[in-house]
């Protein structure tokens, strides 16, 4: 336990608490107005998140670790709440339990999935049981790049279908990240033998420039939806949060890179 567990944790949770405020943000949004319990229930999810993202933001690096810990453990115990939260709301959506309700199922089982990044990440930090750097690095990015893709057909199918050049651009990210999910398993089923610094190298590289320009498109849309410049169904903090997450994913792609050609 050091000063690195505690820089660590406050970064993770500091992100990802603000990202589960604000799904629960966006699937009140998505309720009908006569889902008054789901909506408590969310409402209740965005003031626990809310709490522990300003408690992280009020502590530092100075922190006693064994407070951290203590903390994560209780994050974790929230994480895992709406995770069930999340499910829960998947089953009623897929049982066709909430006609004429607006959250898409995978939009919703996509905000499950980071839930349960999170709830993992947490465990990784308390235990100290890091995964080796090459099967982080395929782990990583087959999460990311499928987080990714799902992005992409979001916006697609939030745009006014008359914004057709947007519509049709947010297919082509849509394509283009399918098939680097699909690459990212064909190495994973490859390892350990896949697993040689000159393909990992390649394969963040390639990651790389995608993730890059689906995050210009993302922050162009998120300016345009500001702005009320386009036609769409997009909240701009949907818009702002998708453009967070490509933003962390080449944090992750550049630590990755660092540590693999140990020029950190
Ligand atoms: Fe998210
Ligand atoms: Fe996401």
């Amino acid at each position: 336990m050091s000063t690195a567990f505690v820089v660590r944790s406050l970064d993770e949770v500091r992100f990802w608490s603000r990202i589960m405020k604000e799904h629960s943000l966006f699937l009140r949004l998505g309720f009908r107005a006569e889902d008054k319990q789901l909506i408590n229930e969310a409402n209740h999810f965005y003031s626990t998140f809310e709490a522990i993202e300003s408690r992280a933001n009020g502590m530092n690096a100075g922190a006693d670790p064994q407070t951290i810990q203590r903390f994560n453990v209780e994050v974790h115990s929230a994480v895992t709440q709406i995770w069930a939260f999340k499910r829960k709301v998947l089953g009623l959506i897929l049982h066709c339990q909430l006609p004429g309700a607006n959250n898409y199922p995978l939009l919703v089982d996509h905000t499950s999935r980071e839930a349960f990044y999170f709830r993992n990440r947490l465990e990784e930090l308390n235990t100290g049981r890091l995964d080796p750097l090459p099967d982080a690095i395929i782990n990583e990015n087959v999460f990311f790049l499928r987080i990714m893709a799902d992005h992409a057909k979001f916006i697609g199918h939030l745009l006014d279908p008359s914004e057709r050049k947007l519509v049709d651009q947010a297919r082509e990210f849509s394509e283009d990240f399918d098939k680097l999910v699909f690459q990212a398993i064909d190495l994973e089923s490859m390892r350990p033998q896949s697993q040689t610094p000159p393909l990992l190298d390649q394969f963040l590289d390639q990651n790389r420039v995608s993730v890059q320009s689906l995050r210009d498109f993302k922050k162009t849309a998120r300016d345009l939806i500001e702005a009320c410049r386009i036609k769409s169904i997009i909240h701009p903090l949907l818009a702002d949060h998708v453009y967070r997450e490509a933003e962390r994913f080449l944090h992750i792609i550049d630590r990755f890179e660092a540590a693999l050609t140990g020029k950190e």
